[in-house]
């Protein structure tokens, strides 16, 4: 293995407790709250005056979670070929879908709410919805996130409201602000405790700094009750691995783990005029896109305020299972594949980096081009099919220590509707010529 390769390795794990995750590759995100009730944009929709606070809080009444089936919700999850699931406890909107015990608002600045802001006291739904999901994941042995708002823009004791609008300054109310973080850092107690997740997913750190959040401390604090537990990377520099937002990297990250959170459609939350999602097809080749550059898809969907999951995102989770369960070994615990330039789309290597797996363009056949391989191929084959695939070995030149060019043939009919994957056995480690070829 050349020298580029096996220093992005070195970097592959960053805590042995990542190591689930690493191998994990497909999670299900899941946006769920009160702003499912008339299909507005979670929080944002207030904070951005699209609606007032009021009318947005008045969703609460339409909470009813009454078709809620978390064992169907743990099956669909599990048929999408997911190894994890990540759910909102609590959006930007302070509203908790667990049965906290936390009052907010505690003076100076009182709440207009007696009880605990959740939707064990203030919906129609009247209990904690977060437990039972988590205990069906586990059940079916999937790890269970947690998404925790550090925002909340709801709470009385929080500076930020709305864009326009804003309670106060830190400095200017720092008894305010310790309320207000003895209240969010008392609700992560609990869901620690309660639930127990296996993954913390925080969100919105950006609107305070670490030393105002006291992020270390909230570090500390999960690790102590659950030291197994990883933290994604919105915690000011807490966390355990990166989290980019919707848009896919070109060239594979350095950071040491990764995931692409990414919707169905365009929202996280559902909405009714939100119908146009990305295909299986497309979905199918950003997640073969993200494995191959050593992430995670963390792949969102939005149940509507009862419960259900829309047809259409059921779907497109169990086409992906389909593939996935298909493909399962060029997935499932490989490390990122070729760099860009030695390959024409995504691949992944095994652990030993002796197999390599191709993933196909649009059930692509014909051949299939690998440039600066510098090993020896013992085998190649289709995954899901025993079907032996020639390959030749094409323009080397005796004297050059540039490897030649790989062709390898791919009959018609072995191609997979969604995404062909090959499976190619190298004669030891992956070794990569890397330079200018002729130029040399
Ligand atoms: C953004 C948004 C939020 C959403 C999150 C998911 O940070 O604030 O609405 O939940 O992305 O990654």
């Amino acid at each position: 293995m050349n020298c580029e390769l096996a220093a992005a390795q070195e970097q592959e794990v960053a805590r042995p407790d990542l190591q689930w995750f690493q191998d994990a590759k497909l999670g299900i995100f899941i946006h769920w709250g009160i702003y499912s009730v008339r299909g507005v944009g979670e929080s944002w929709s207030f904070h951005n005056g699209e609606i007032t606070h009021g009318e947005y809080m008045k969703q609460l009444d339409g909470f009813t979670a009454k078709h809620y089936d978390p064992a169907a919700w743990a099956d669909l999850i599990q048929r999408s070929g997911a190894r994890y699931a990540v759910i909102t406890t609590k959006h930007h909107d302070g509203v908790a879908l667990w049965p906290t015990r936390m009052a907010p608002g505690l003076p100076p600045h009182a709440s207009p709410y007696a009880q605990a802001r959740s939707t064990e006291h203030l919906t129609p739904a009247k209990r904690g919805l977060i437990e039972p999901l988590f205990a069906e994941l586990r059940k079916r042995e999937l790890k269970c996130g947690a998404y925790f708002s550090l925002i909340d823009w709801s709470d009385h004791n929080y500076p930020a409201f709305t864009k326009d609008s804003t309670r106060y300054a830190i400095k200017d109310d720092p008894a305010c602000w310790q309320h207000f973080r003895d209240y969010y850092q008392g609700q992560i107690n609990e869901l620690a405790a309660q639930l127990k997740p296996d993954l913390w997913w925080f969100d919105g750190d950006w609107e305070h700094s670490a030393e105002e959040w006291e992020a270390a401390k909230v570090r500390a604090m999960i690790l102590e009750k659950n030291p197994k537990a990883i933290i994604n990377g919105r915690l000011q520099g807490f966390g355990d691995y990166a989290t980019p937002e919707q848009n896919i990297p070109i060239e594979t990250p350095k950071t040491p783990a990764w995931e692409l959170c990414m919707t169905i459609g365009s929202q996280w939350g559902w909405q009714p005029w939100d119908t146009v999602y990305k295909s299986t097809h497309d979905l199918i080749h950003i997640f073969a896109d993200v494995i191959g550059h050593g992430g995670n898809l963390l792949l969102d969907i939005g149940p509507k305020e009862d419960g259900t999951i829309p047809a259409g995102q059921v779907t497109r989770l169990e086409e992906i299972g389909r593939w996935s369960s298909k493909h399962a070994e060029a997935i499932y615990g490989t490390r990122a594949g070729l760099p860009n330039g030695h390959f024409f789309g995504p691949s992944t290597l095994s652990p030993d980096s002796t197999t390599l797996y191709l993933f196909l363009a649009n059930g692509m056949s014909g051949s299939v081009e690998i440039k600066g391989l510098d090993n020896k191929i013992l085998s190649a084959e289709v995954v899901g099919q025993p079907i032996a695939l020639k390959h030749r070995v094409v323009g080397k030149i005796s004297w050059s220590k540039v490897p030649g060019l790989v062709f390898i043939d791919v009959p018609k009919a072995v191609a997979d509707p969604w995404m062909t994957v090959l499976k190619v056995k190298l004669d030891g480690p992956l070794k990569l010529y890397r330079g200018h070829g002729g130029f040399e």
